[in-house]
Formats: structure tokens, sequence, C-alpha cells
């Protein structure tokens, strides 16, 4: 099957197989061709160019993208989308001027979840799971990872693990699994932290790798949640098995997490609304990715990741949503791009790039998605007729998608 683009108004982040991401200066730069076609073959993108170096071929399937933006889907590294009913009490709480902590401390918060996902079928909670995702993929993602970490018993763990690994069957985008046992301290385990994080350690982890249901494993490294000194010796542990860490750190304060991140290797390093000069030097000359949620910011009302000094420190940085029940309840990336814009003063080239290859390659999906190239998915997202991809951001809640497509093909107009 052979679907050809042409007189594509704008083919944006175009990039050479060897790219793995873009950091520093390098991310105000979004290589861009005007009036250009885009070739499909088998769901892979087989060539691309100026309209003016097109030679004829034959093609299944014609599209004529005049005036409109044709760009690679975006890459969501960080969702917690798998999940059961919502809080939308807590939400109205927090309006009443309840802080995160506060909720969670009255046993809201990551608890009140773990009770809900405990006590639903696995069915349901792939059918609820599953509209979430149609729902994203409407929206322009084309890549996804998904957390556990409402489970917080094996049994229920694993039960997310295997949803998440039936949304990777039904659906052609890809979507890699992270085992976040060490999302908050079970009642049980409340005044026995470290009995907890031993038993992830000496038998959750070993279970999860048995079974092969998770590529990551995370930690929330945090005040009232785990300690440094725990989040090292879970990913110490999780490396051991052959996980690789994805972490969430400095989200309310800044306990070193960042340092143990790079120290084991993380793929990238979530969250940083708070970040010190010694966590940002930490991450210099490693290959962890510093992962920014501004929907996180925005719904919580706390800081947001201070991007523009981490880029101009030489840093990359990528977007992701963290679509969950509690502090993220939204897996719009396009509020996420223009968010990171308005709020965090992302050039729109900076915020694109973070959202489509620095994406990628924090869930290590880098040689398959995330910008123009060839050999990779065809998994894109198409506008309405628009002058350029700056004005996604700027009309930051118009429905600008006209198309999505998974591997070549359109799965219908959304929105
Ligand atoms: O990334 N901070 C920890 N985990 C999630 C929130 C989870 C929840 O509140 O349910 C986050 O914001
Ligand atoms: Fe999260």
């Amino acid at each position: 099957m052979r679907v050809l683009f042409k007189n594509i108004g704008q083919l944006v982040q175009i990039r050479s197989e060897k790219e793995r991401y873009v950091s520093g200066a390098a991310m105000h730069e979004l290589p861009c061709i005007e009036d250009a076609f885009l070739l499909v073959e088998e769901g892979r993108i087989l060539d691309f160019g100026p309209m003016e170096d097109y030679v004829p071929c034959e093609a299944d399937q014609c599209i004529d993208a005049s005036g409109r933006v044709l760009l690679p889907a975006w890459c969501d590294s960080h969702t917690h989308i798998v999940y059961a009913g919502d809080r939308v009490d807590e939400f109205v709480d927090k309006i009443h001027g309840l802080s995160y902590e506060e909720i969670a401390a009255r046993g809201g918060g990551i608890l009140h979840s773990a009770k809900r996902l405990a006590r639903i079928p696995e069915d349901q909670l792939y059918e609820e799971s599953r509209k979430r995702v149609e729902e994203v993929i409407a929206l322009g993602t084309g890549a996804l990872e998904i957390k556990s970490g409402y489970g917080l018993t094996l049994d229920a763990e694993l039960k997310m693990l295997r949803v998440i690994g039936r949304l990777r069957e039904r659906y052609s985008i890809p979507v890699v699994a992270t085992f976040l046992a060490a999302h908050a301290i079970p009642e049980a385990f409340a005044n026995n932290r470290k009995g907890y994080v031993d038993q992830v350690i000496n038998t959750w982890i070993p279970a999860v790798v048995e079974q092969g249901i998770a590529q990551y494993i995370d930690v929330f490294c945090e005040e009232g949640y785990f300690t440094a000194g725990d989040t090292a010796r879970i990913l110490e542990a999780g490396v051991k098995a052959g996980l690789k860490p994805k972490i969430h750190v400095n989200q309310f304060h800044a306990i070193g997490g960042v340092q143990v991140g790079v120290q084991h290797g993380a793929l990238s390093v979530d969250h940083l609304e708070v970040m010190r000069p010694e966590d940002v030097t930490a991450l210099k000359g490693s290959d962890t990715m510093p992962v920014a949620l501004p929907g996180c910011s925005f719904f919580l009302g706390i800081p947001y990741t201070p991007a523009k000094d981490l880029i101009a420190e030489g840093l990359p940085l990528a977007l992701a949503s963290d679509y969950n029940p509690g502090s993220t309840p939204s897996g719009n990336m396009n509020f996420v791009v223009a968010a990171a814009c308005v709020k965090m003063k992302m050039t729109p080239e900076a915020a694109i790039n973070a959202a489509t290859l620095n994406g990628a390659y924090a869930m290590g999906l880098h040689a398959e998605v995330g910008s123009i190239t060839r050999g990779k998915w065809a998994h894109l997202l198409l506008t309405k007729p628009i002058t350029s991809y700056r004005d996604i951001p700027y009309h930051f809640s118009t429905p600008l998608i006209e198309e999505v497509f998974v591997r070549g093909e359109g799965v219908g107009p959304k929105l």
C-alpha cells in the first residue's frame, strides 16, 4: 500500500536517521520543506522532498495537502492513562484551596485511585483506558508511554501492566510500559516504607521481569513518597533485572532524584518544576532526557519547569502530557505544546522538537517515530489550512487537526 501526500504547504521536522534528539540552541531550529511531497509505503516513510523533485509514481491513495502543515504525530513519553474512575471531587477541593499534598495526606490522591483500581475488573479497566487512548490518538498522539502505579499490590500492578499490553496489541502506535510500583506508600505499609521498598525489589521486580510486561522502571522521588535512597535501591534492582529507569523527580521538592537518575542511566527524568543549579549540572553531559509536564503545572497551579534556562544551559528537553486522574486529567499534546510556548516561553520550534523527536527519545522510540525520516513509521498529523506550524500553539485551543495518520492510514477527521 502506497500513500502519496503532495503539495504539502509545510512538511515539518525533517531529520536524518542519525539524530537521536536535539539540545541547546538546536532546539530552536525546526527543519521544514515548503511545498513538499511525502511518500509512504507499507506504513513507513519511503521518500519526501520538495515538489519540484517529485517523480510521478504509482500510489494507492493521493492526498492533496495544499496550504496544510504535515508533521510527525506527537510522542507522549509520560502518561498514567490506565486508571479507574476519576478524581473530580479533589478538583473541587483544590478550587476551595486544598493543595495536592493536603489532599494526599487525607487519603485522597494516588491512594484513592489505588482503591478504585483494586475494585475494577480487568476488562472494564481496559475499556475505560481504551477510550482515552483513542481520544489522544484523535488529538494527534502517535506514540505513548503508560505507567502502572495505581495498583500498589503485585496483583493490581500486574493487572495494569496487562492492560497496557492489550492496548499495545490493539493499536498500531507504539505503546511502552513502565513499572511504577513506588508511586505512593500503600496504607498497609504506612509506617514501614522500607518494608514496601524491600518487597518491590525482592518480589515484584522479579515477577514483572519474568512476565516480560514492562520495559521501564519508575519511582516517585518526592518528600512524603520515596527518598533518593529508596529511588537508588529500586533503580539498581530494576537495572540489574533489565528495566531502564524513567523517573518522577523534583515536582515539589528537589531531594537528589536527578542525580540518582543520571547515576543509574535513566532514559528520562520527568517533572523538574523545582530545579537547583546542581540538578542542571548533573544532567549536563548525560544521555538522560529532562521532561517537562506543563499540563500538570497548569492544573495544579505549581511552577513550570524552567525550560528556557535548561535549554540555555545546552540541555535537551522533552514535553509530555502526564495524563492522569489527579494532577493532569488531559492528554492533549496540542495544549501541552501551547502551554510550553505561553507559560514556559519555549519557542514554537523548541516546543515541537520537545513533543516529537525528544519525546520519542524519552521512551526509546527515536529510531521508529518522532521525525520525518526515511524508514520511520508514518504516524502523522495533518492540519487544516494554516500558514505555518507556529499557528498550532498560537491558536491554543482551536481544533486545527484535519486528520491523523497511523502507519499512513487516516484514522478519521476528529475534534
Ligand atoms: O506525575 N507525581 C506523581 N504522579 C503523577 C500524579 C498521580 C496522581 O495524582 O494520580 C504525576 O503528576
Ligand atoms: Fe506522572
